[in-house]
């Protein structure tokens, strides 16, 4: 197949003839990858189950994983969900916004988007070409992040390329996306909130509208045998280099030690500008240390980590270092999602 390509420009006239252009796309059943505030989106029409269908197809992506569908405005999330009041809440305050919020879904959603469940995952992004995108699709648009399952997920279009080109109908070209973790997912179909997947909206902001929200155990730590995360996607080995990733918790000179003893041309160290000169001390080369920005810039490292995890694996390197993220505010979605990466995999020098 032939994937289009259109960039988007400052020229709003110029912009809509692209949206237009994928909005048929989307109507005869086909696949486009747009931007996005968190990550590139892989969408198609969210109400037509052979179209979603392609998208498991594109990405390689298990059947049981069910699809976000994105919608304009949050008003029209009673077309396709039973909403409950928290919803408006979390609206008011959030939305459109990075958050994606599962509740009851009604009849017309399939549930060969919902993966068999009778409960839809819907957001509503603030990124105005991707709203826009939808609206003149004048559908709900299911979109998984636009990669090939198991890598991670795209925060340019050279990402989707890489992975999606000749698999999908169309790609839309918006830059890179700001937020660079995907959304934060939250339940509202159970009796309290539950936190599903942390991401630009905070687990702080969230119990500020909410009060009290559960944190489903997959954020935090691997499960045991038998035990099931309640967003499917998350018991996947997501976000996964291909060389093994080492994290690290403890004081500096503790991290700069650990790593120390691996340096080789082979070996990478994912860290903050500030590491650069110690790191180079302790025998790394410049090349062969990465940095998610300056150390107090959180929003930064979000913002990078999905693209440096990609660099790891073009460069082949056969061994990365990185340093455990903090828990709290923007820097737990960093957590979950280097954790997973690192199949829990943590040296802790701490204790
Ligand atoms: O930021 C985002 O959310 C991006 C952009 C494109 O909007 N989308 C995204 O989609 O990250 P995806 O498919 O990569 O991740 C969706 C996650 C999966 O872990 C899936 O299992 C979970 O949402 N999910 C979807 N519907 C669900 C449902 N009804 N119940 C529980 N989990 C659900
Ligand atoms: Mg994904």
């Amino acid at each position: 197949m032939n994937t289009e390509k259109a960039r988007l420009t400052s020229n709003a006239e110029e912009n809509d003839k692209i949206f237009k252009r994928a909005a048929e796309i989307i109507r005869a059943g086909g696949l486009v990858a747009f931007p996005t505030e968190t990550v590139y989106g892989l969408g198609a029409n969210a109400l037509d189950a052979a179209a979603a269908s392609k998208i498991y197809a594109a990405k390689g992506r298990p059947s049981d994983n069910p699809l976000i569908i994105h919608l304009s405005s949050a008003e029209e999330a009673d077309s396709y969900a039973y909403v409950p009041s928290s919803y408006k809440k979390l609206a008011d305050a959030f939305i459109p916004g990075p958050i994606t919020a599962i509740m009851k879904k009604r009849d017309n959603i399939p549930f060969e988007v919902t993966g068999g469940l009778d409960s839809v995952a819907v957001r509503v992004p603030s990124h105005s070409a991707a709203r826009r995108f939808i609206e003149l699709c004048g559908l709900p648009i299911a979109a998984p992040s636009a990669n090939l399952s198991g890598r991670p997920s795209p925060t340019r279009a050279s990402h989707v390329e890489e992975d999606l080109d000749g698999r999908i109908d169309m790609i839309i070209d918006g830059g890179a996306c700001d937020i660079g973790l995907e959304s934060t997912i939250v339940k509202l179909d159970g009796e309290r909130p539950t936190l599903l997947r942390p991401g630009g909206v905070t687990y702080e902001q969230l119990t500020s509208v909410l009060g009290e929200v559960d944190i489903d155990k997959a954020v935090l730590e691997k499960l045991g045998e038998g035990e099931r995360p309640l967003a499917p996607g998350m018991k996947y080995r997501h976000y996964a280099p291909r060389a093994p990733l080492t994290l690290v918790d403890g004081d500096d000179e503790a991290f700069y030690e650990l790593v120390g003893r691996s340096a080789s041309p082979s070996a990478v160290v994912i860290a903050y500008d500030e590491d650069i000169d110690a790191l180079e001390r302790v025998g790394y080369a410049r090349e062969n240390i990465l940095t998610l920005g300056a150390r107090a810039d959180i929003s930064r490292h979000a913002a990078s980590l999905f693209e440096l995890l990609r660099e790891c694996d073009e460069h082949m390197f056969e061994k990365i270092y990185a340093r455990l993220p903090a828990r709290s505010g923007l820097s737990l979605a960093l957590y979950n999602r280097i954790i997973k990466a690192a199949g829990y995999s943590v040296v802790d020098l701490k204790h």
